[in-house]
């Protein structure tokens, strides 16, 4: 009697959405429909997903620019760097502009600021993380002497009788005598807030000057057990289950 060879068919693996998205089903109908599909043949997401590009075994920052962060992040981080870099900026500010919303990246848009200054501060001059951390203040504030005004998309994005939150309010006013004001007042500038997916421009343009003032570590991103590895962690593996 022949026996046929055993097919093995790899398990279905489940994504569950992070909490954070799922804010509004406190009673965690969507989570406990996925959980109860669990079975012989299904499981959960827990390390590479498939339909993500593969992550080197030592991810440096451009790394996550090619193959996590979404285009609209991509793009739009390095536009702003290029302005910057054609205005004439120091190298410090370019770098803050470039990194201003990493982490709308592929991480977390609510706070962007803060988060952003977190994941890149044991990398970078306390400088471009403070100024990546108050951008997100001085956005909502026109500044004069620079002739940044009120961005019009903001409008259209919260309404026009929208109210800075108290925290950013003071944010804003802590920022605006503090010596470093300048190189976030910068981001502002170059931030564009209308997004052009027309132009494209590739992320090695800056790797000679990430390479100046990115403290790349050499275990690579997410694994030199720096206070923010998790965070990198997070985004080479976006899907896992815990
Ligand atoms: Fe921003
Ligand atoms: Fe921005």
């Amino acid at each position: 009697m022949s026996s046929q060879p055993k097919t093995e068919t790899a398990p279905r693996k489940l994504i569950l959405p992070q909490p954070i998205s799922a804010a509004a089903d406190r009673e965690c109908r969507g989570e406990r429909a996925l959980l109860a599909q669990l079975g012989p043949d299904t499981i959960v997401m827990q390390g590479d997903n498939p339909a993500l590009a593969k992550m080197p075994e030592k991810p440096t920052l451009l790394d996550f620019f090619r193959l996590r962060f979404g285009m609209i992040t991509y793009n739009h981080l390095l536009q702003s760097a290029t302005l910057a870099r054609k205005a004439g900026q120091n190298e410090k500010t370019i770098l803050a502009c470039l990194l201003h919303d990493i982490a709308n990246g592929v991480l977390i848009r609510t706070d962007h600021g803060y988060w952003g200054a977190q994941l890149i501060a044991p990398y970078v001059d306390e400088e471009v993380s403070w100024a990546v951390q108050h951008h997100q203040a001085l956005r909502f504030y026109p500044d004069p002497a620079v002739n940044y005004e009120y961005p019009e998309p903001y409008v259209r994005f919260f309404g026009a009788d929208y109210v800075v939150p108290e925290y950013l309010q003071m944010a804003y006013e802590t920022a605006r005598g503090h010596r470093w004001y300048g190189t976030s007042r910068a981001i502002t500038l170059y931030d564009l807030y209308a997004f052009d997916d027309s132009v494209a421009i590739d992320c090695g343009e800056f790797e000679d000057l990430i390479g100046r003032h990115f403290k790349q570590p050499k275990e690579g991103l997410g694994f030199d057990n720096s206070p923010v590895a998790h965070m990198w962690r997070t985004m080479i593996w976006p899907t896992n289950f815990l």
